[in-house]
């Protein structure tokens, strides 16, 4: 059965938000090409996840057999997301840009899910790239909106884009190779103006077609490598 995680995280309510609006376009479209889908929900921007802390990090990097009972609850609710992002084989971002980057909400997210021994294993016998991913074959969809535009590499603020370099920076944490991430952005925002009604629609119509493509195409994800200790 396929899966699909979808994580929102813009700060406004489903009447204000265009990223939720997408993330439940997508959504249903997805589901009515492929009906027996699991859909798994996380809203980070009406539930925020508590930020990690120095006991996260001493939790999180003392062998799973030495942990005690304090460390194993600290990490209880990133072991669940990390349960959550397992078994997707779509993960759906609902990511608004703020402050030229991505929601802290959503941040908090990325941390708590990128954890060693987890999501990826660590060894300097590898050389200048010790980070190993260790979940693989997952499909990315990045839905965002921006009050500005030209976001894109070549664009007018290309250059301001802390955002989805991010995104695609974590991927890998997420099983999610660098060529498997789609990136659909509403723009013009704070304008107002026309070029924000085309742009609203061609986000629409390119998240109504990736959500078809994808819940068609997407079974079963191929594990980079064994979990380590
Ligand atoms: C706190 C905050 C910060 C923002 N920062 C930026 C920004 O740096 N660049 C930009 O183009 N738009 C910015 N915007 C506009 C949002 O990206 C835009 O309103 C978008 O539609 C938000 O997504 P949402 O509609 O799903 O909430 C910001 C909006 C808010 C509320």
């Amino acid at each position: 059965m396929t899966t699909l995680l979808r994580i929102d995280s813009s700060a406004q309510l489903e009447d204000r938000s265009l990223t939720r609006r997408l993330t439940a376009l997508f959504t249903a479209e997805f589901l009515e090409a492929n009906p027996e889908a699991r859909v798994v929900s996380r809203d980070v921007g009406k539930d925020p996840l508590p930020p990690i802390d120095h006991r996260f990090i001493h939790a999180a990097f003392t062998p799973p057999a030495q942990r005690e009972p304090w460390m194993i609850e600290r990490l209880a609710l990133s072991d669940r997301l990390i349960d959550e992002v397992e078994a997707a084989d779509v993960i759906l971002l609902g990511a608004p840009m703020y402050n030229y980057g991505m929601p802290s909400t959503l941040k908090a997210w990325i941390d708590h899910v990128s954890r060693i021994g987890r999501t990826f294993s660590f060894d300097l016998a590898r050389g200048d790239f010790p980070i190993r991913p260790i979940l693989g074959g997952k499909k990315l969809v990045v839905l965002s909106s921006r009050g500005e535009f030209g976001f894109q590499p070549d664009g007018l603020r290309g250059h301001m884009n802390a955002l989805d370099p991010g995104i695609a920076a974590c991927a890998h944490y997420l099983g999610v190779a660098g060529g498997d991430i789609e990136t659909v952005a509403i723009e013009y925002q704070e304008f107002k103006d026309a070029r924000h009604v085309r742009s609203i629609a061609r986000a629409e119509g390119r998240a109504r077609h990736l959500a078809r493509l994808l819940a068609s195409s997407s079974t079963g994800q191929q594990p980079v490598e064994a979990a380590a200790s």
